[in-house]
């Protein structure tokens, strides 16, 4: 089965990290959140993905040409404007065929394995099996009614919600998709919905089914998702040392890339270190992913994401992005923490 992987849109929640890199490759832990999507779909046994990219997504074609560990099949579709989900379906039309396909939204990270849900597709064929999550805050998703095992409303981001269970950004669709996706129109936000098209299906009499995910499900749009999923991602982390560790205290689980040098620092897993990273005299985690080349001095670290080449010294920190070559500086650890968003190449004296 093919996956049409959706990495177009502008991210503008994730803004400023979305104006020099798009979100699909935002670091989580040790990797992008491509590369996890990647190997959840791998896992599931997938080799073939269309991938869409919007005007910013060239580095996610150059990123893949160079590092194919899946050995996937890839086929870029680009997506000059981000005209919705249901868009992406009309535009990879010619690249899909007439199978069946998983569509997977690129800032969308599932816990559980996909594999025994492609299966269950593939022996029920119903024409979509969305996969739903109940949430508390539905008004702010698409919303699925069921009845038994079937799908029998959706609605994008109602008013007033009648159920609870949020539409994750993972689905599974026959080929009367395409019909959909040609007969609906424009939303009033202008884009073409997914949550229409699969409405147009229930309206059609065509089968729509539902799976409850019972893992953790996050999507990665803002800032405090990207953290959340940050921790995720660090919580199943295995240790693994590959830099030098010295005179440190490592309580829970810390991965450390080659050619780091960790000192004088008191570790409290999970924490993950890029390669070329020197930290000395710092207190690090938990939930903590620092990205290759970072220089930290005298600093206090917890939850938060630290993009490569970044130099921190003397601030204490936490809920924070720092993005690639910030430069922040203190006046050494305090007690109370900051909580800093700051853009690619941005300077901090605190
Ligand atoms: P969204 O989170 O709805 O949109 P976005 O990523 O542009 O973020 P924001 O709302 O902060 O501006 O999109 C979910 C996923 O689908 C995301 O990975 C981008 C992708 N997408 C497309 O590829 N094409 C589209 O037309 C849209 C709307 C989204």
């Amino acid at each position: 089965m093919k996956a049409l992987l959706l990495c177009g849109g502008e991210g503008t929640r994730l803004r400023p990290f979305t104006y020099t890199q798009p979100k699909a490759l935002l670091p989580l832990g040790h990797q992008p959140i491509l590369f996890h999507i990647l190997d959840t779909l791998a896992g599931a046994g997938l080799r073939e993905a269309a991938i869409i990219i919007g005007p910013n997504g060239e580095p996610i074609v150059t990123l893949l040409r160079q590092t194919n560990r899946w050995d996937f099949r890839f086929t870029f579709i680009p997506q000059p404007q981000p005209l919705g989900l249901a868009h992406t379906v009309l535009i990879a039309r010619e690249v899909l065929g007439d199978e069946p396909f998983l569509m997977y939204l690129g800032d969308n990270l599932l816990e559980e394995p996909l594999r025994p849900l492609l299966d269950r597709f593939t022996q029920e064929k119903p024409d979509a099996l969305l996969l739903l999550r109940p949430v508390k805050n539905p008004r702010h998703f698409g919303v699925a009614r069921i009845d038994g095992s079937r799908v029998i409303r959706v609605e994008e981001k109602p008013a007033q919600p009648t159920s609870n269970l949020a539409l994750a950004g993972i689905y599974l669709f026959s080929p009367a998709i395409h019909q959909a996706v040609r007969a609906i129109k424009p939303s009033r936000r202008g884009e073409l919905e997914i949550t229409d098209a699969i409405q147009w299906l229930i309206e059609s009499r065509k089968t729509v089914t539902y799976h409850l995910i019972t893992g953790w499900w996050k999507d990665t749009g803002t800032v405090d998702d990207l953290l959340t999923a940050n921790q995720y991602v660090l919580k199943k982390m295995a240790s693994a040392v590959h830099g030098e560790v010295k005179k440190t205290q490592v309580n829970g689980v810390l991965a450390v890339k080659k050619g780091a040098l960790l000192k004088n620092c008191l570790v409290k897993g999970p924490v993950s270190i890029g390669a070329g990273c020197r930290i000395s005299g710092s207190v690090l985690g938990p939930y903590l992913s620092v990205g290759d080349g970072v220089e930290i001095t005298n600093c206090c670290l917890s939850r938060s994401l630290v993009f490569p080449n970044a130099q921190l010294k003397g601030v204490t920190l936490t809920d924070s992005i720092l993005g690639e070559r910030v430069r922040v500086s203190g006046a050494g650890r305090k007690e109370k923490a900051y909580s800093l968003l700051i853009g690619a190449d941005g300077i901090l004296n605190l």
